[in-house]
């Protein structure tokens, strides 16, 4: 995909104009007659999204018009819309030239380990001069990452084969890489091994280092991998169990931001935390109403065996302060609640920090990756009461199901640790320019541009 869809001299590229109907007229005035005539026999108007191909009298296309849309998914639909070969931007304007050739590639994006790649390689945009070629690069590396692994069905992404993938992504990079199952899991990780010992692939987890020789700071970055989540024995009907291959988009999501942090050199000392497992039905399978033990010593008692990414989460993030780093964040396809709440394209974010709740959302709008945050409501903390084991994994209401969620995986976070966790949906329901249906990268650029802001 990078391959083939950027050139780059622009000798023989077509120039692509963009413009908005109040500037087309002064735009005409600039060309030939009959490109005036054209564009007024096909009455463009440059609405947004729309485009006009001029063509010379041998029928090549010599130019390109574009009407300016204010999103910079755009550039997908432009990708979709043009005929083969290759353009450049003639005018940039003020248009984030980043964003817009990482829209323009993922227009690109098949999922095609299963069924081969429609060949789509004649086409291509001139890099433009301002972009920053290595950013670009890597985030569509990362985006196809997410896809790719969500993508992956539980029949091939195992928690075996996650742990391999991860260390096939950060193989051209200095690491630690270490991967705890087994009796070691059980002993070190309970709940993490509770809910993962009825699948056939076992739990384990996957725990990465690495740092920069002047990092300035330290960050874990840990992520929900449950490799598919059948519900367990409060097993999911079967509308609501199709999708869960997608229940590892947190770990993917988590890899992929650290594979950007590595990738792009940031000054940091990163953590990467990875519970991988699979929500099974056995014999062994554990029930509603077990007691187990969590990393953090607290005793839970299982309201919902379905309720198995916050237990995971809990002995992971419970690790994940025990470096005490300035920052820990999380992302888990956590709850159906936070998409009752916002919808599936708005993540929630949770965080026990005000301002870098604020940032994160900030740089979330400037990325054009948008987040919503949601209150760690502390008086719903008694919803999380259990009569017999120090809390309950779900409480007995399922109110505000986003909030006790967050506020649970809050019980094991050290006193005095920076935490932001992301509640997402990782998947498109259906298909828009760029954004094709199944797995997708949602809060991936906000959190990258917000933590390489905190070492600027
Ligand atoms: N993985 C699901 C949450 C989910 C479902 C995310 C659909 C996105 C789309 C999670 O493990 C789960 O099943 N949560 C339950 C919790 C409940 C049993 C307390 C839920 O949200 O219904
Ligand atoms: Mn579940
Ligand atoms: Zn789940």
């Amino acid at each position: 995909m990078l391959k083939t869809c950027f050139a780059e001299s622009s000798k023989t590229s077509v120039p692509i104009r963009l413009c908005t109907s109040s500037i087309l007229t002064d735009l005409l005035k600039q060309r030939p007659i009959y490109v005036q005539t054209w564009v007024d026999q096909h009455a463009f108007t440059a609405a947004p999204s729309s485009i006009l191909l001029i063509p010379n009298q041998d029928g090549q296309i010599t130019e390109v018009f574009w009407g300016l849309d204010d999103t910079p998914w755009q550039f997908a639909s432009l990708a979709g819309n043009v005929p083969n070969g290759t353009y450049h931007i003639e005018e940039w304007g003020d248009i984030d030239q980043n964003l817009a050739c990482l829209t323009w590639a993922l227009a690109f994006y098949q999922f095609s380990r299963y069924k081969g790649q429609k060949n789509k390689s004649q086409l291509s945009l001139v890099w433009p001069s301002a972009a920053h070629k290595e950013w670009v690069e890597a985030a569509i590396e990362g985006i196809t990452l997410v896809r790719d692994l969500i993508n992956t069905p539980a029949c091939d992404l195992t928690p075996a084969a996650l742990a391999v993938s991860i260390e096939n992504t950060i193989a051209p990079f200095e690491y630690q890489f270490k991967v705890i199952l087994g009796e070691e899991l059980q002993r070190g990780f309970p709940a993490v091994h509770t809910v993962g010992k009825a699948a056939e692939s076992s739990p384990r987890l996957i725990d990465v280092r690495w740092s920069h020789p002047q990092a300035q700071k330290s960050i874990a970055i840990v992520g929900k991998g449950v490799c598919f989540d059948s519900g367990g024995l409060d097993i999911k009907p079967s509308a609501g169990m199709l999708m869960m291959k997608k229940d590892m988009g947190g770990a993917a999501h988590a890899l992929a931001l650290a594979y950007l942090i590595m990738k792009l050199n940031l000054p940091l000392s990163l953590r990467l935390l990875i519970p991988a497992v699979e929500n099974a039905i056995s014999g062994n399978a554990m029930h509603p109403m077990d007691i187990i033990k969590t990393r953090k010593g607290l005793t839970v008692e299982i309201g919902n065996t379905d309720a198995e990414g916050r237990l995971i989460l809990a002995d992971a993030l419970y690790e994940a302060c025990q470096d005490k780093p300035d920052l820990v964040i999380d992302f888990a396809t956590l709850t159906g609640a936070a998409r009752i709440a916002l919808g599936t394209e708005l993540p929630a974010i949770f965080s026990n920090n005000q301002e870098l709740s604020d940032d994160l959302l900030a740089a979330g709008q400037k990325m054009q990756d948008p987040l919503w945050p949601m209150p760690l409501h502390k008086p719903y903390a008694k919803y999380l009461k259990s009569s017999t084991a120090d809390l309950s994994s779900t409480g007995k209401s399922s109110y505000g199901g986003a909030i006790t969620a967050a506020l649970f995986l809050e019980h094991f976070i050290e006193k005095g640790i920076n935490w932001v966790h992301i509640d997402h949906m990782a998947w498109n329901l259906a298909s828009t320019p760029g954004k094709p249906e199944g797995g997708e990268a949602m809060g991936l650029l906000a959190t990258f541009k917000f933590i390489s802001n905190l070492v600027e």
